[in-house]
């Protein structure tokens, strides 16, 4: 479904992604590791058209994406991203948070949406608090709006940058645990995660960037414990140890 051909990026002097080539199909649940400023997020960015790409192409069912394009605005309802902070607007609740998306984006009606919005929220855990605003939740709660306003739009694909990193630990597992639930459903995840037991058992696949190249991908239980790379040895063992 996403498709990244030698996709290659740079500010200015600085070349941030080189050469990357990786495929993610209907489905699938891929993790995204590797040490800060290895080009992580800025693949992300890319791969919704956030960013502007040098070299390379990407493609989400064969439509290619461009940051510049007309069809930008439909790749990113297509591809929802969920990020570290939580981006909710402050001065709605819950509900209206999760409503806006479908209202003002793809034309729905008030009561449909409306409608639409209580039943995802309540299947994120939240059927108590749609009437909170954002300061009335715990991290871990806006964090799974944040999730259930990606759900609404309907996306095809959901990327993650962090989305536990700045969570206090004993909210972590709420929002993995609602994370999990879509991956079992079926839906195409792409995650930037330092959660190595959670990449272990939920996703397909890891692909692991270093200085921007993929240096190590592969099915996760292999490749998160027997892998080749020293760099991704090494980075594992720090991971592990710091969590
Ligand atoms: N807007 C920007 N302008 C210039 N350089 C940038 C910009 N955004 C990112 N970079 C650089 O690109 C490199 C990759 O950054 P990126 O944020 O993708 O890394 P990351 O793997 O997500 O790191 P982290 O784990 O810390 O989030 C870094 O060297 C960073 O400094
Ligand atoms: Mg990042």
């Amino acid at each position: 479904m996403i498709k990244i051909e030698q996709l290659s990026k740079s500010y200015g002097a600085h070349q941030v992604l080189s050469n990357i080539d990786a495929e993610i199909r209907h489905g699938e649940v891929v993790c995204l590791i590797g040490p800060s400023g290895s080009g992580k997020s800025t693949m992300l960015r890319c791969i919704n058209g956030l960013e502007q790409y040098q070299g390379g192409r990407i493609t989400i069912d064969d439509v290619r994406v461009d940051a510049d394009s007309a069809s930008i605005r439909q790749i990113r309802q297509r591809v929802a991203m969920v990020f570290q902070r939580f981006n909710l607007f402050p001065h709605r609740t819950a509900l209206e948070n999760v409503m806006e998306g479908p209202v003002h984006v793809k034309n729905e009606s008030v009561a449909q949406a409306r409608e639409r919005a209580r039943d995802i929220l309540a299947s994120v855990g939240l059927a108590e608090k749609m009437a909170h605003y954002p300061n009335q939740l715990s991290g871990g709660q806006q964090q799974r709006v944040a999730i259930a306003r990606a759900l609404a739009m309907q996306p095809d694909a959901i990327l993650f940058d962090e989305p536990t990193s700045a969570l206090d630990p004993e909210l972590v597992g709420e929002v993995l645990g609602v994370m999990r639930k879509l991956a079992e459903k079926g839906m195409t995840m792409v995650i930037v995660t330092h959660e190595m037991k959670f990449a272990r058992e939920v996703s397909d696949r890891v692909l692991f960037l270093d200085g921007g190249r993929i240096a190590e991908q592969g099915p996760s239980e292999q490749v998160l414990t027997q892998p080749r790379n020293e760099r991704m040895q090494d980075f594992l063992r720090r991971v592990t140890h710091a969590g």
